[in-house]
C-alpha cells in the first residue's frame, strides 16, 4: 500500500492570534521566515507524500496564493531574472499537487477531516495538524507511515506530557505494548477532564482508516456541537479497525498560541534547524529563550 495523500486542516479562525489573524491565517504565520504551513508541507514531502488537500475557509486565500507559482510576485520575479530567490518554494510547489476545499462552518476537526471525503479514495492517508510543528531527522509522519504499511492500522502520534495538561489532548488508551515506543490501543478520548487512561497524549500527526468517513458521519447524526476526529478513530477502533500509538521521535513544538508560537521561533532559530535557501539568509546567532516562557 502506497500513503500519497495528506489533508491539512486550516480553516480555523486563529481567534488566540486576533487581531493579526483578521488578515493574515494562522497558518500563514512566520516561524523565522517561513510560514508554519510550509514545515508541514516540508514535512510531508520529505515522507514522499505529494497530494495536499487543504481545507480552508473564506480569508484564508493567502495559503493558495503561497503554493501557486503563477502569482503576480512570480510574474514580476521573472522579469527580474531573480525566480532563484524562490527556487525553495518552487520546488515544493513543482513536486506537489494542492488541492482545496472549503469548509463553511467550524464544527470541529472531525468535520474539517469530513470535507476531504470525496477527495480521498485510498485505504489510508495522513493528517497532519499545523498547530505541530515536529523536528525529527526521519520525518514525524514517515515514522507513521512505515508502521502504518506494515501494520495495515490507523496510526496515532503520540508524546508523553505531565498528567496535569492531559485535559488539552486527545488521550490513548493502551491494550498491549508491541515495543517501546508503538502501543496497541482499546480506546482514545478527548481532553479527559479527569481520569485519563495515560499520559500519551496525541500530536498532530495520523495516518487514517478511510473507515473514518463513516464513523464521522455515525457520531455526527449525534448532534454534538463539535464533530471530534479523536471519537471518529475511537468509533472506527470499536468496530474493528486495528489503531496504533507509535511515541514518535523528535522534538515538537505548539504554535498554537503566541507565547508557543515565540517559544517554537526562538527553539527553531537555536536549533539553526532553519535551511532557507529562499533569501540566502544565515543564521548567525542564537537568541537565548527568556525565563518567563
Ligand atoms: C487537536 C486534537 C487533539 C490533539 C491536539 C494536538 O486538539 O483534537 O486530540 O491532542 O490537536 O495538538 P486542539 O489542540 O486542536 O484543540
Amino acid at each position: 500500500m502506497k500513503i500519497r495523500k495528506v489533508v491539512i486542516p486550516a480553516a480555523g479562525l486563529g481567534t488566540r492570534f486576533l487581531p493579526i489573524t483578521k488578515v493574515i491565517p494562522k497558518e500563514m504565520l512566520p516561524l523565522l521566515n517561513k510560514p508554519a504551513i510550509q514545515y508541514i508541507v516540508e514535512e510531508a514531502i520529505d515522507s514522499k507524500l505529494d497530494n495536499f488537500l487543504v481545507v480552508i475557509s473564506k480569508g484564508k486565500e493567502a495559503i493558495e496564493n503561497y503554493f501557486n507559482s503563477s502569482t503576480y510576485f512570480d510574474y514580476l520575479l521573472k522579469e527580474k531574472q531573480q525566480t532563484h530567490l524562490l527556487s525553495g518554494l518552487s520546488n515544493i510547489i513543482k513536486s506537489a499537487k494542492f488541492s482545496y476545499v472549503e469548509q463553511k462552518q467550524q464544527l470541529g476537526l472531525g468535520h474539517a477531516i469530513l470535507m476531504a471525503k470525496e477527495y480521498i479514495k485510498e485505504d489510508y492517508f495522513c493528517v497532519m495538524l499545523p498547530d505541530d510543528i515536529i523536528v525529527s531527522d526521519n520525518p514525524g509522519i514517515n515514522q507513521l507511515i512505515e508502521i502504518a504499511t506494515k501494520t495495515k492500522s490507523t496510526v496515532v502520534a503520540v508524546q508523553e506530557i505531565p498528567l496535569e495538561f492531559v485535559s488539552s489532548y486527545g488521550i490513548v488508551s493502551i491494550k498491549s505494548k508491541i515495543s517501546d515506543n508503538i502501543f496497541q490501543l482499546n480506546g482514545l478520548v478527548e481532553k479527559p477532564k479527569k481520569l485519563a487512561p495515560s499520559n500519551l497524549a496525541i500530536v498532530g500527526r495520523y495516518v487514517i482508516s478511510n473507515k473514518i468517513f463513516s464513523s464521522l458521519e455515525k457520531i455526527s447524526s449525534t448532534n454534538l456541537s463539535e464533530l471530534q476526529l479523536t471519537d471518529a478513530i475511537s468509533h472506527m477502533l470499536q468496530n474493528g479497525e486495528p489503531v496504533i500509538a507509535v511515541k514518535i521521535d523528535g522534538e515538537r513544538y505548539d504554535v498554537g498560541t503566541p507565547q508557543n508560537w515565540l517559544r517554537a521561533t526562538i527553539e527553531l532559530d537555536k536549533k539553526q534547524k532553519f535551511n532557507d535557501n529562499n533569501l540566502n539568509y544565515k543564521i548567525t546567532k542564537s537568541i537565548e529563550v527568556p525565563d518567563y516562557l
